[in-house]
């Protein structure tokens, strides 16, 4: 068992703040005092929320020959739900305080009640965790209707419409990106345990003899991912869990795991489902949900391999990592150290006055940069103020146009980490940031 690695005891409260100040997550509602746990993404955070996901697909998808992409609904018919198990067992363990009425998750309390310090609780009882509603305007069983839980099972349902379009063959992989709700009995720890959350699956079908191969594999990729995108191989790890904590459907699932303030917490799992639910929508459809490799005259049930990560969840782990506080010229500052690709503004155009003249070559090396980087634009303050709300919400680079740009057509680059300043001629400025972010 690895040891708990030292974190800051107030890093989440720090997050928390710098979250809401500058405009990443918002508490939702808040002006009607707030929805419990549910979040709204600011004008920063829907970016950074955006370049999660894009990070995500471009890894999955946009680089991969053998894994196209899905966008199923959210609203799904109970069948769904009854075949993939989740009406009868997509339970937590219920429990009630007999003392202040409270109800807990009976496996997060360790036999206290957080709130009044009782250990008087009524027998756990199984509450589900789907958000039930109703379709159309007729109240009924035939209009019972369910928030999807995960995004996997729109997956499973499109197999043979996707086999079909594609003529994919196994290996092959359906990725998803989506919001998934779960009526989750204690939200907590910010946006890491929400009602309503943002999911990036992948189910990779194989067959059934290589599954233990690519289930290693997905293992390998998927914590690469977060390593590629800034967080520290230190700050992560695997747990594989044992036998009797698997899922309904599990053969093995190995969590990629973050060092969260209040300790290890899972980032995503990977599984090896098996043939769990495509064998069950086939018996609950009617619709053969299978492989016939035409080369072989074979015809199989793939496995599946699924990587489950949340975006909301990882955005937060990422925040997380990158936020620093560090000295420079005597002034401490906060820097969220992102990773470009990451980073809600990539670029910051810092006009050192309200000069027209200043504004207008400001203006034009803005409209030269924005069709390749996110951009800011700010003019308020001075100039060091600018760069320190800069370096708290992760803009890795900030230009500057001063007076000698109006003489010799140049700005100043300065780099986030080492606030080192470079001049830098406008005309090679797309150039030199594309040369800095590793790009062509
Ligand atoms: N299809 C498998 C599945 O959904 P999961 O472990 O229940 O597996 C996958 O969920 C990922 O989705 C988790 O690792 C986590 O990142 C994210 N997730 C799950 N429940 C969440 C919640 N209530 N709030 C935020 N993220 C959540």
């Amino acid at each position: 068992m690895d040891s708990e690695p030292a974190t800051d005891p107030d890093l989440l409260e720090k997050v928390i703040n710098l979250a809401k100040r500058r405009g990443f997550v918002f508490p939702s509602a808040e002006i009607y005092g707030g929805f419990r746990s549910t979040y709204d993404y600011g004008p920063l955070g829907v970016n950074m929320l955006r370049n999660v996901k894009q990070a995500w697909w471009y890894s999955m998808v946009q680089t991969r020959e053998d894994i196209v992409g899905l966008d199923a609904a959210v609203l799904g018919p109970p069948a769904v739900w009854a075949a993939s198990g989740h009406l009868e067992t997509f339970t937590d363990p219920l429990v009630d305080c007999r003392k202040c009425k409270e109800r807990w998750r009976e496996d997060k309390i360790d036999g206290v009640c957080p709130n009044c310090g009782s250990s008087d609780f009524t027998e756990a009882r199984a509450f589900n965790l789907m958000f039930k509603t109703q379709a159309g305007p007729v109240e009924g069983e035939g209009a019972t209707a369910y928030l999807r839980p995960e995004t996997a099972q729109g997956i499973f349902t499109n197999f043979a419409n996707v086999l079909a379009s594609t003529r994919k063959k196994p290996p092959f992989g359906i990725a998803q990106i989506g919001k998934s709700f779960r009526n989750e009995i204690t939200p907590q720890n910010f946006v890491f345990r929400t009602r309503e959350f943002e999911q990036m699956e992948m189910e990779y079908f194989v067959a059934p003899a290589d599954a233990e191969t690519w289930y290693r594999y997905w293992i390998a990729q998927r914590y690469d991912w977060y390593v590629d995108l800034g967080i520290k191989p230190e700050q992560l790890r695997l747990h594989e869990h044992a036998k009797e904590d698997l899922s309904h459907y599990s053969k093995g699932t190995t969590d990629v795991e973050f060092a969260f303030p209040w300790g290890w917490d899972e980032l995503e799992g990977v599984a090896n489902r098996g043939d769990y639910d495509l064998t069950q929508h086939t018996n609950a459809s009617g619709v053969r949900l299978e492989y016939f490799d035409q080369a072989t005259s074979e015809r199989y049930v793939p496995y599946t391999i699924e990587p489950a990560a949340g975006a909301t969840r990882a955005m937060m782990a990422f925040l997380m990592a990158a936020y620093h506080e560090d000295v420079v010229e005597g002034e401490t500052r906060t820097v969220l150290r992102l990773d470009w690709r990451l980073a809600p503004h990539q670029v910051a155009v810092l006009p050192l006055s309200k000069k027209p003249e200043l504004e207008r070559v400001a203006r034009e090396v803005l409209g030269v940069l924005q069709p390749h980087f996110m951009c800011d634009y700010d003019v308020t303050q001075s100039i060091g103020r600018r760069y320190r709300r800069q370096d708290e919400v992760g803009t890795p680079f900030c230009v500057t146009v001063d007076f000698a740009t109006l003489e010799d057509h140049a700005v100043t680059v300065r780099d986030r980490d080492t606030t080192e300043q470079t001049r830098v001629q406008i005309d090679e400025l797309l150039a030199d940031l594309r040369a800095r972010t590793g790009q062509r």
